[in-house]
């Protein structure tokens, strides 16, 4: 087993279609959600790589049914890119089991899967340009395209309720009332905005938006870009990728595009709504999504980025109450801080609504 690698990635791939010898593995990405690494085979003297992923089923409770939803979804992509240059590339590809399925599980009950390696482009953690936060925009609005058309049945959903806003903020009443952790006093501010919050909760759920084949993790992160031209290649991470609104995907892009600051910043002067950088990802969805979201769809953009922002601080906020119960602290009230930086972020965008909304409504 290579040192660096907590998994026999030698002994995993081995139940994969791969063909050639292998040679080494080693750790890869900044993701925080699965185990991934980088297979290195020889291949008749060509080197080629692999990229090997162990699925979180502590989050994903139902990893065969992620994993049928990540084989029709790169199924499909993969028909819209048929025959064109660069195809795998654009769109992840799983290498099959040695039995043909599209997952294996290890003796320990693990599920993992192997993807092409997306060669000659890389994921960026933090937005260096307006170029990139087009591209990052753009290549989302493209997968939500090209999945409208996405045949029936119903994706799973992989998480239950994720963007459920009302669902949250209930959560988030419960924990308060509990208390467990008697740290209520601590964050007197922060509730009292929570609280006076609840009626912007509902304002997609209630705007008759229809459903549609979503990514939900729409991090700057999540996306490749070509090292030579810098384009949005491949959409990558579709763990969660299930019927949902198409908001929440830009808004997401935005809450996590438009700030530069750490999601744990303590100097919340740091932490402010960048509006160009709003500008290039609208600009970039709508070049790919404009001609096939609904006038409501158009009409919820702007606001969604506060009300993921809001429901992202809420969750953080609820789980301080909860003594840490989810979200992993490396410091006392690092989960504070963080519902501080979304609340400053959002205060920051709210302030430019009306500009966000009029910009939506100008583009083409
Ligand atoms: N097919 C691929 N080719 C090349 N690199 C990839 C591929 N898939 C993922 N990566 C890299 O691995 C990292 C982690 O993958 P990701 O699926 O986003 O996992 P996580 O859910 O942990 O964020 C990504 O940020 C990206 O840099
Ligand atoms: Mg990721």
């Amino acid at each position: 087993m290579d040192n660096a690698c907590r998994h026999d990635v030698r002994d995993i791939s081995r139940n994969f279609q791969i063909l050639g010898e292998f040679r080494s593995a080693m750790p890869w990405g900044s993701g925080h959600i699965n185990d991934s690494y980088c297979a290195l085979y020889s291949q008749a003297g060509v080197e080629v790589r692999y990229l090997v992923q162990r699925v979180n089923h502590t989050i994903f409770k139902n990893p065969v049914g992620l994993m049928q939803n990540v084989e029709r979804v790169t199924a499909h992509l993969a028909t819209k890119w048929a025959d064109q240059p660069d195809a795998s590339r654009r769109v992840l590809t799983l290498v099959p089991t040695r039995n043909g399925r599209c997952s294996f599980i290890d003796a320990s009950g693990d599920h993992w899967r192997v993807y092409l390696f997306i060669e000659k482009a890389r994921t960026y953690d933090v937005v260096e340009s307006p170029g990139q936060a087009f591209q990052a925009g753009r290549a989302f609005g493209e997968f939500q395209a090209l999945l409208a058309d996405l045949p029936a049945p119903r994706l799973i959903d992989t998480i239950p309720d994720f963007h459920n806003t009302p669902k949250r903020f209930a959560s988030f009443e419960i924990a308060l009332a509990a208390d467990v952790a008697g740290r209520a006093r601590l964050a007197g501010p922060e509730i009292d905005f929570a609280l006076s919050q609840k009626s912007l909760c509902k304002v997609l759920l209630e705007a008759n938006l229809p459903a549609r084949t979503t990514h939900n993790d729409t991090k700057f992160n999540n996306v490749l870009l070509d090292d030579q031209t810098g384009e949005g290649i491949c959409v990558i991470d579709l763990d969660t990728v299930m019927p949902g609104l198409a908001p929440y995907d830009f808004g997401d892009l935005v809450r996590t595009t438009t700030s530069r600051a750490s999601e744990d910043e303590r100097d919340l002067s740091k932490v402010f709504f960048d509006f160009p950088l709003f500008e290039s990802i609208a600009r970039g969805y709508l070049s790919a999504a404009g001609g096939f979201i609904t006038k409501a769809e158009r009409q919820h953009l702007a606001v969604s980025g506060l009300l993921i922002t809001f429901e992202t601080g809420l969750r953080f906020l609820t789980d301080f109450l909860a003594g840490d119960a989810y979200f992993k602290v490396h410091r006392q009230g690092q989960n504070l801080d963080r519902c501080r930086t979304q609340f400053k972020l959002m205060g920051s965008m709210a302030r430019q609504e009306n500009s966000m909304r009029k910009l939506v409504e100008e583009i083409q």
